[in-house]
């Protein structure tokens, strides 16, 4: 059994949340006029303001020595040095090397990489470029209009997510799409907006073996050649994977693959050629500020000291909460709609890298690890989960996310979206008193009693936590800085956590149930299930053959 909650950082920050758990917050801000300033930091045009949290120096004290007693800055050392730190799968997980400098020098198994990944980004630029001049056509001679990404998991979440945030500097004469599920009504819907002589197909998968996006390339493939009634597939599919003999078999030409490498985890693609839907909307040059918004805050990373480390703060804050509060969700809440799929990024970035309960040496874990992870865009959550967050008996810390005004956003619509986030983080820190509720009930038509039965209704306990990212500009270098922030506070938990946030035997297991039920669907095959998978089986057969 794993032994961290044996170690005396761990007691002490034990002890520690038994003398401050009854303090209130609001009494911290009341007593201590620099708490704002103490508690927040600023990277270039990305502000965290972290003082709402249940929290005064000591904790982050005990927090950080925490994290140097479980080996936080060898391990950081570690993953940006390319060491196998993905010791299931034997490989090391080198994101950080996708938006690295070409000049610097990474290697693994004694090849440096970076040339190969330098040589990719040039040829997503020369194809980037042929597809904005309208050199790459359509086998009838129109120019590439839609774009559809066909890919599931990483594959999928990070192009859908940055394409949507990054709106604002797509070329208005392309459009994206995105296919992933299985279920064809997501294909269908898409069918009907696209027009095949000018759309282009980007099969994502890193494998190219995933059964949901393999299947709707092929019904794609399919759809495309009688339509246009040709079998040239070439000017219209591409793809991007590390299977390029799989590919080229798919009917794809070697010039029209892009590569993409074991040490990259699905997750952690949207910096590879995964981003090639976005490169194609926003151009390669902000592609490239995207990836050197990412680069800065690995450096940020790399080299601050934990207390003024923004990654590694957001980091301990969540464990602070998660171990030693017994809290099991997180909330994503962006006030922005651009980023509106942000939190399903997040959702997979965290949830498949610290959803485990085994650390990298194969010792049970008893303790509570990745959180689940839940949002919506604000002010739409506001209106349907905060009730929740705020009388709720969980604790469920929230990181708001705002952005400064965007050009074509109107002045007062934004100013609105500012204060609901803002005054949703000052509802949660400050809550109501019984006190303060019976005062705001008016006197007229309401007995003593009316009075106090609903004081108690309208009593909020406040003293619930939350960060406050607010991101000047949601510019291509400022988003890139903001994902790889999350993908270094999930790093900083899994480290001291000690799991191997790389790996993904859980998805694993069901991927591989799936062919023999699939089989049983299909057949009267007899494969032994459990009885309710026997009998739904059985249900689902009877329906098909009614229908
Ligand atoms: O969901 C499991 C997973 O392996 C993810 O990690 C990955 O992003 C996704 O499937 C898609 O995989 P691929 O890119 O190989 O199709």
């Amino acid at each position: 059994m794993n032994t961290l909650t044996k170690r005396v950082e761990w007691q002490a920050l034990q002890a520690h949340q038994k003398t401050i758990a009854s303090f209130h917050m609001q009494d911290w801000f009341n007593q201590d006029p620099q708490r704002f300033s103490r508690f927040s930091l600023t990277l270039e045009e990305i502000f965290l303001d972290y003082s709402k949290n249940r929290i005064t120096t000591e904790t982050l004290n005990l927090l950080s020595q925490l994290a140097t007693a479980t080996h936080l800055p060898k391990k950081i050392n570690a993953l940006f040095s390319g060491e196998a730190i993905n010791s299931t799968e034997k490989r090391p997980a080198l994101h950080v090397a996708l938006r690295a400098p070409e000049k610097q020098s990474i290697y693994v198994n004694g090849q440096n990489i970076m040339p190969t990944i330098h040589a990719t980004l040039k040829k997503m630029g020369e194809f980037i470029e042929k597809v904005h001049n309208a050199t790459w056509r359509g086998v009838t001679g129109k120019p590439i209009r839609d774009i559809v990404n066909i890919g599931i998991g990483g594959s999928h979440l990070g192009p859908l997510m940055t394409v949507s945030a990054l709106a604002d500097f797509a070329k208005e004469e392309l459009c994206c799409h995105f296919i992933s599920n299985i279920d064809s009504a997501h294909l269908n819907a898409v069918l009907k907006e696209i027009n095949p002589e000018s759309t282009l197909f980007i099969i994502s998968s890193k494998s190219f073996s995933t059964l949901e996006t393999i299947t709707n390339a092929e019904t794609l493939r399919h759809w495309l050649q009688t339509q246009l009634n040709t079998q040239n597939i070439a000017p219209h599919f591409i793809a991007i994977t590390g299977a390029t003999e799989k590919a080229m078999t798919f009917g794809i030409p070697k010039e029209n693959i892009f590569d993409i490498w074991d040490w990259v985890g699905g997750r952690y693609s949207i910096w590879s050629a995964i981003g090639l839907p976005l490169a194609l909307l926003i151009g390669m040059d902000h592609f490239l500020e995207f990836l050197a918004g990412a680069h800065s805050m690995d450096q940020h990373f790399q080299h601050t000291e934990f207390t003024q480390n923004m990654p590694v703060l957001m980091g301990l804050l969540g464990i602070w909460y998660i171990n030693f509060f017994g809290t099991t969700h997180h909330a994503i809440v962006p006030y922005s709609h651009p980023l509106n799929y942000l939190r399903s990024h997040i959702q997979q970035l965290d949830m498949e890298s610290n959803g485990k309960n085994i650390t990298q040496y194969g010792e049970t874990i008893r303790f509570l690890t990745g959180p689940v992870i839940l949002g919506e865009q604000g002010c739409n959550g506001q209106h349907a989960f905060h009730q929740l967050f705020h009388q709720g008996n969980h604790l469920i810390p929230v990181d708001f996310i705002l952005t400064g005004k965007r050009n074509n956003e109107l002045d007062h619509h934004h100013a609105i979206l500012v204060s609901s986030g803002l005054s949703q983080a000052k509802a949660l820190m400050q809550g109501k008193s019984y006190a303060e509720a019976l005062a705001e009930i008016p006197l007229e038509n309401n007995t003593l009693e009316e009075r106090k039965q609903l004081a108690k209704h309208k009593v909020i306990p406040g003293n619930r936590p939350s960060n406050f990212l607010f991101i000047n500009r949601l510019t291509p270098r400022n988003l890139g800085a903001l994902i790889a922030l999350y993908e270094h506070k999930t790093f900083v938990q899994g480290a001291i956590w000690d799991i191997n946030s790389f790996d993904q035997w859980g998805v694993e297991l069901g991927k591989n149930l799936l062919p023999p039920i699939l089989a049983a669907l299909n057949a009267q095959d007899n494969i032994l299930h459990d009885s309710s998978t026997a009998g739904l089986i059985q249900h689902y057969r009877t329906l098909r053959k009614n229908v």
